[in-house]
């Protein structure tokens, strides 16, 4: 068995980005800049915001951060959204979910202009990305494809299983193994929380990317010998022995099925770092566009 390790392949994404905002500052040209948008207080979204603004300190870009109060209305929050749309110092922003319940998740991805959508949830890009086309690939899936590819992961005619169907990773990561791209040109089956008798398609899974957010619910059992297990989960679990109160808790009991697999991604390490990675690839890409 060996580690997909994203801590390490971000790492060097994030080194060869550097790389390229050092060339451009010295043309004298402005950095790249990304803006996040923070609705209420969310300590998970809290944490994951600011390893996004703390990866745009490492690789120079520059970053704006707004925190907005959970009570704010979604006239006020699509009113910030057109701002950030018609600021032309940004080249791409992202709001952060989730958002508080009194406000539409797809009317706030809609009022986001596609050209600086760098999370591709904008039913454009999602769209784009569909028909193979030039396209900001939504940063969770985008990182897995990147970490399959850094580890010459063979996937053309392979059975690949998503489980899960959410607009941010399993329905977008189905549609990029789908392609007829590298890495991609899969046969893929998606499973979610209507399927009946979701082992019988697991076990036939080469390739396992899970993202249910059902905390290590993925046994031993249920992978086939020599499996590429990818596990998108990432949930606090309450644990006093930790200083902070939790850990960390992907979608995969690890410990077994880490013994049956020819590939696993471990959480934390795994897939959560390249979302970041792929973010800033994304903006890097957007400003280049320009
Ligand atoms: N919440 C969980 N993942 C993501 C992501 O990739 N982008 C945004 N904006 N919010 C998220």
């Amino acid at each position: 068995m060996q580690l997909l390790d994203g801590k390490k392949t971000s790492e060097t994404i994030l080194d060869e980005i550097k790389v390229e905002v050092d060339k451009i500052l010295q043309q004298g040209k402005r950095a790249p800049h990304l803006a996040v948008v923070l609705v209420g207080n969310n300590p998970a979204s809290e944490t994951y915001v600011g390893s996004k603004i703390k990866a745009c300190e490492r690789v120079g870009f520059k970053s704006t951060l707004i925190k907005l109060p959970d009570t704010i209305d979604e006239a006020t929050l699509l009113n910030e959204i057109k701002k950030l749309n018609d600021d032309t110092t940004l080249d791409g922003f992202i709001v952060q979910s989730p958002l508080p319940k009194h406000i539409s998740d797809s009317k706030v991805i809609n009022a986001i202009s596609p050209d600086k959508d760098v999370d591709g949830f904008h039913p454009e890009n999602v769209g784009r990305m569909a028909l193979s086309m030039p396209a900001y690939l939504p940063a969770t899936p985008y990182g897995v494809i990147q970490l399959l590819d850094k580890y010459k992961i063979e996937t053309s005619g392979k059975h690949c299983v998503v489980m899960g169907r959410s607009h941010i990773v399993g329905l977008p990561m189905s549609l990029l193994m789908v392609r007829n791209t590298t890495p991609g040109n899969c046969t893929v089956t998606i499973c979610h929380s209507k399927t009946k008798d979701v082992k019988k398609y697991t076990l036939q899974a080469d390739i396992l990317i899970v993202a249910t957010g059902q905390v290590e619910s993925v046994t031993a059992d249920m992978v086939k010998e020599g499996a590429v297990v990818v596990d998108v989960g990432i949930t606090r679990v309450p644990d006093a022995t930790k200083k902070s109160g939790y850990r960390l808790a992907g979608d995969v009991k690890f410990d077994e099925v880490a013994q049956k697999c020819s590939y696993i991604t471990p959480v934390p390490g795994g897939v959560g770092p390249m979302t970041i990675a792929s973010l800033l690839m994304n903006t890097l890409n957007g400003y280049k566009r320009k």
